[in-house]
């Protein structure tokens, strides 16, 4: 039995953990930090975790311990008493983030950088105070790889003029992890994440990112033409799978036995990588499983990245954007550029079973929100066909 210590149990991602950890309820099990505000704020049957649930309405804690807290306090701060409490945590996950990535600038760094150092001093305090090792693991995005196209490393990476507010504040939250480990510190994973979707078998999803907003934006779009390069890719994950190689990583990074950890900071993908559709592959594929969804096809545009960053870092030069533009604006960054996250270091630290494995069709079907079956769900019944029973 591993013992995670869980900031952001609410999120996308703490729900498909929520999912997974039921489903291993005998292997492990979590205490799920929130926010104090929303333990308060809200009635919990006792024992419960936070909130029951966002707007999917499964309960997100796995049934586990609630510990009130803040990611941007000191020790996300939690007193002694707190300590003395998770003596049995053997992993610190970091899934707390402000993740509009139209808020304040503030709001973004303190939640994301000051956050995820926050996150390892409570993984120092852990382990000093109950004498045993404590992993750390900050969850990061595979967006910091800002404008850099081709295969992006999963190594540290440096600065780069073309990132977002949002992705900057994700990007000085490695580096600071970087930069202040030492050795005999927790072993720290970040894991950067790509895209998450809903649940892989029910589609169900607690909020709706920039690739839904493709889907959304799908009959809006000026002459239906969407800018991006010639072989853009979309790596997305569902977030159930997405937080199942979190679990096996955790389960990996507590049993030790590597040296993956001994000079600092590690860094993974979780993300399908060079399994990644192609945005073209993608539309074709939503077009192809609901036809009669989508009026028109898509036109894409060549379009240089230089264009596309650009666009999608500025949003606001040309007009003034209500929020939801803003965000697919950003978002256009994460369909529209061509890059490969590079999955191998990912892959020598799981399970083959636990790495995730991206099917284009299954992808397309919960972004756009399509049946399983187009032909039986969304062809209407051609009386012609009766002649034929
Ligand atoms: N979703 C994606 O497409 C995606 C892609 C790549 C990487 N990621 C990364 O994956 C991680 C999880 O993302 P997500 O989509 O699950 O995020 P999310 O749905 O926006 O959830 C964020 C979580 O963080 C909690 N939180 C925010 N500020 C906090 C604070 N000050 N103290 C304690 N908890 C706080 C929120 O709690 P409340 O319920 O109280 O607000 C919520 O549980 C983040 O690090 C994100 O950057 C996400």
């Amino acid at each position: 039995m591993i013992r995670l210590l869980v900031a952001g149990m609410s999120g996308q991602l703490g729900h498909g953990l929520a999912g997974v950890l039921a489903d291993a309820a005998d292997a492990a099990d979590a205490a799920g930090l929130v926010r104090l505000t929303r333990v308060v704020a809200r009635a919990h049957p006792a024992g419960r975790g936070p909130a029951g649930g966002g707007p999917d309405g499964g309960g997100p804690d796995g049934g586990g311990r609630v510990v009130p807290g803040d990611v941007r306090q000191p020790g996300w701060g939690l007193g002694a008493d707190a300590l003395a409490d998770l003596s049995d945590v053997g992993v610190v996950v970091n899934l707390a983030a402000e993740t509009n990535w139209a808020a304040a600038q503030q709001a973004l760094f303190t939640a994301n950088t000051v956050g995820a150092v926050e996150g390892l001093n409570l993984a120092r305090r852990l382990q000093e105070a109950h004498g045993r090792r404590v992993a750390y693991i900050y969850a990061s995005t595979v967006y910091v790889a800002g404008g850099r196209l081709g295969v992006v490393p999963e190594t540290p990476l440096g600065p780069c003029r073309h990132r977002t507010v949002y992705e900057e504040s994700k990007w000085l939250g490695e580096q600071a992890l970087v930069e202040q480990w030492r050795p005999g510190d927790p072993p720290v994973l970040i894991a950067r994440f790509a895209a998450l979707v809903g649940d892989s078998v029910t589609g169900t999803t607690r909020r709706r990112n920039s690739l839904y907003l493709l889907a959304a934006r799908w009959e809006e779009l000026p002459l239906r033409m969407l800018p991006a390069m010639r072989d853009a890719r979309v790596d997305a994950l569902p977030r159930d799978v997405a937080a199942r190689a979190l679990l096996a990583a955790a389960r990996r990074i507590a049993a030790g036995g590597t040296d993956a950890y001994d000079d600092g900071p590690a860094v993974v993908h979780v993300a399908g990588g060079q399994s990644a559709p192609t945005l073209r592959a993608l539309l074709e594929l939503a077009r192809s499983q609901g036809p009669h969804r989508f009026r028109h096809m898509l036109r894409l545009v060549p379009t240089s990245a230089e264009r596309i960053l650009w666009l999608s870092q500025n949003p606001g030069r040309f007009y003034r954007p209500d929020e939801a533009w803003t965000n697919s604006l950003t978002g256009l960054r994460y369909v529209a550029l061509d890059r490969v996250y590079e999955t191998t270091r990912l892959r020598s630290l799981l399970p083959a079973t636990d790495v995730p494995q991206v099917e284009p069709a299954l992808l397309a079907r919960i972004l756009f929100g399509l049946p399983a079956s187009p032909v039986a769900a969304e062809l209407p019944g051609d009386p012609a066909m009766a002649r034929f029973e």
